[in-house]
């Protein structure tokens, strides 16, 4: 079972390299199971719409989490509750729309779970996500209600997302770390089979300071403007992680890291 999660998708650039890259990948590495995080994926930069959705899932993404910046796109709030497909953080603050978690059909007919959960440090208020994590795991089973797990974890802080991989080791397939936008080189299996990866990087314009136009982003730095972010337009790569996974007990057999196109060495 190959697993494949891709980082935040940032504006046109991002998307443009799913759609074209991401079939063929998908048949190159025989891949079961696609997941994304979308927070990014807007033209702006910040949050997603339906139609990205829409388009996002038609080019094999399976399913797609977000984060922080899920309701910077006003429509989003509505449609997300009629798309099973997107999540938002479990532990958003509880009149939120939509849903963390979700399980869905691997083309193998794998039962695949895909929790979404966000960081409290340096972040948004939301509910407390190591309670939240805890009450999720006792409700929740690897091999019970689903085959693999696969966690996105939401979060600024290396420590609380290096935490949240022990806390699912042996519970997850994989937890992987998003909204950095810079990948990290500690991939590994930790000692009860769990795949972790403190952050996934970005699927945008490296070229770029976290995505955005680079001159725009130091002037900002130098408060000489109040322009608004805006995305870096050149090539993208795509940025994540690839675990492939016993179906005997979910858990990890093999961790890499993942890069394809623009300014990043490929990792492929
Ligand atoms: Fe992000
Ligand atoms: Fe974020």
């Amino acid at each position: 079972m190959n697993i494949l999660f891709l980082g935040d998708i940032v504006g046109d650039s991002g998307c443009i390299s799913v759609k074209e890259n991401l079939p063929k990948i998908i048949k190159d590495k025989s891949i079961d199971f696609v997941v994304a995080n979308g927070e990014n994926a807007a033209t702006e930069g910040v949050g997603i719409t339906e139609n990205i959705t829409n388009e996002l899932l038609s080019s094999g993404v399976d399913v797609i989490t977000t984060g922080n910046h899920v309701w910077d796109q006003k429509e989003t709030f509505d449609f997300i509750s009629k798309q099973k497909r997107l999540l938002r953080p479990l532990n958003l603050l509880s009149n939120s729309p939509g849903k963390g978690f979700g399980i869905y059909n691997s083309k193998k007919g794998f039962k695949i779970g895909v929790l979404n959960l966000m960081g409290n440090v340096f972040m948004k208020k939301c509910d407390d996500v190591f309670i939240e994590a805890k009450k999720f795991l006792e409700k929740n089973k690897l091999k019970n209600q689903y085959d693999f797990l696969i966690v996105d974890f939401h979060g600024e802080i290396t420590s609380e997302k290096m935490a949240m991989g022990h806390f699912f080791d042996g519970s997850a397939t994989l937890l992987v770390g998003t909204h950095t936008h810079v990948p990290t080189n500690d991939g590994r299996i930790l000692k009860n089979g769990t795949a972790y990866l403190t952050d996934a990087g970005m699927c945008g314009d490296y070229n770029s300071v976290i995505g955005m136009n680079i001159e725009n982003s130091i002037n900002r730095f130098f408060k000489k403007d109040s322009t608004k972010h805006f995305p870096a337009k050149g090539e993208a790569s795509l940025s994540g992680v690839l675990v492939q996974a016993d179906p005997k007990n979910g858990l990890a057999n093999k961790v890499n890291s993942f890069i394809f196109g623009g300014e990043l060495k490929n990792i492929y």
